[in-house]
């Protein structure tokens, strides 16, 4: 997958900015605070339906302007026709997305046509933050490659609100029937099944790619692994359950309908595949607690690289690989590494400095764009 071109009106300090880029190596250089994070923000929205800084769709747009419009074009095997996929956000009202000038439905619909796969510096902490940064890690790399997946985490996640929001009604003296919380408990557990299935699935997926990498980029013999944890492992009687559809959204049902009054009492609900985890480890010591800072950046990299890889198994080809600031963070020998390992795939790189972005063995096919002041120069 490559990018050809970008096109950006008022997206963030970006005014008017057209781009064609290369299909090897791409540096955005140039100061802090000029826009090469938000070029990549914008190339990633695509891929992912939304900032990755967090942000909402309305803070995309540049300040005291009415609406932001960006657009990629990208192909997918080299004789397949471009594609183009355009957002046009508004700085009050609904997005509207487009593929190929055709109005889109929503970013369920968007998702899985162009691929991407970020690095960023904050990656450090898929390993050693909370469960909460590893499931998004999950959701956003699955998502790519699984148009189901979208679609049970996106039912998940409704009927996860509202059944909040009845358990904060019920804490309040609102009456609600069996029936109520036993359709919230088939449907729920129907989705979180699916979910824990994927995701499982996914993390087992990785775990020998990114053992693989690390023993490469480190030279070490120590081996990081990652399993898929959840509650749901285990049934209410205590039996471990084996990644079986049937008994997961079983084991799910019956905590869901046994275990009202706690819920209510706690204001949400306890179980599902919102409280779940990657466990990380590091010879089979948690990554998190006991690895050092360089085997966790080292494991946070690996993990990366296996999510370009997967994506490649499911889809056919490689994404396109993003990499915002990464290199300074790193030492000569790991920027040699990734550099090799991403050799013939589309790579775009942000740095204050070139320089850092070793090139040298990049095959020729490398352009280099000097972005200053929300203005790009290649
Ligand atoms: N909605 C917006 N409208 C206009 N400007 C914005 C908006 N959002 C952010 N900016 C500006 O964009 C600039 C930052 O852009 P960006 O994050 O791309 O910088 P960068 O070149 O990646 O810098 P660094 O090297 O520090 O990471 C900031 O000056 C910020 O004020
Ligand atoms: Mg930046």
């Amino acid at each position: 997958m490559r990018v050809n071109n970008i096109e950006y009106s008022c997206y963030r300090n970006l005014r008017q900015v057209q781009l064609s880029f290369s299909h090897g190596v791409n540096v955005l250089y140039g100061m802090n605070a000029q826009g090469k994070s938000n070029i990549l923000e914008g190339i990633y929205y695509f891929a992912r339906g939304r900032s990755f800084r967090g942000v909402r769709d309305r803070d995309l747009v540049m300040f005291g302007e009415a609406a932001a419009r960006f657009s990629i074009e990208f192909v997918r095997g080299i004789s397949d026709a471009p594609i183009t996929l355009t957002a046009a956000l508004p700085a009050s009202g609904k997005k509207k997305l487009y593929r190929n000038g055709a109005p889109l439905r929503g970013s369920a619909e968007m998702l899985g046509a162009f691929r991407a796969v970020l690095f960023c510096p904050s990656h450090l902490s898929i390993v050693n933050g909370g469960p909460a940064e590893r499931r998004a890690f999950l959701d956003i790399a699955i998502a790519q490659n699984s148009q189901s997946y979208i679609y049970y985490l996106s039912n998940y996640r409704r009927f996860l609100a509202e059944r909040n929001a009845l358990l904060k009604r019920y804490s309040q003296g609102v009456r609600v029937s069996a029936e109520e919380w036993e359709t919230y408990a088939a449907q729920l557990s129907r989705a979180a099944a699916e979910i824990y299935a994927e995701r499982r699935a996914y993390c087992d997926a990785l775990t020998e790619d990114v053992s693989e990498y690390f023993r490469e980029m480190t030279g070490e013999r120590e081996k990081p692994s990652l399993k898929y944890t959840s509650h749901l492992d285990i049934s209410e009687s205590g039996e471990e359950l084996f990644d079986e559809k049937e008994a997961t959204a079983e084991s799910l049902y019956t905590r869901l309908t046994t275990n009202i009054d706690r819920e209510s009492a706690a204001g949400s609900t306890l179980w599902g595949p919102h409280k779940d985890d990657i466990h990380i480890t590091l010879n089979g010591k948690e990554a998190r607690l006991f690895a050092s800072q360089g085997q966790q950046r080292s494991i946070a990299l690996s993990m990366k690289l296996a999510e370009g890889e997967f994506s490649r198994r499911v889809s056919g080809e490689y994404p396109v690989f993003l990499l915002d600031d990464v290199f300074s963070e790193l030492d000569e020998s790991r920027r040699r590494f990734i550099m090799d390992k991403l050799k013939g795939r589309q790579i775009i790189v942000t740095s204050c400095e070139p320089s850092v972005v070793p090139t040298a063995n990049a095959d020729g096919d490398i352009a280099y764009f000097e972005v200053k002041g929300g203005e790009v120069f290649p």
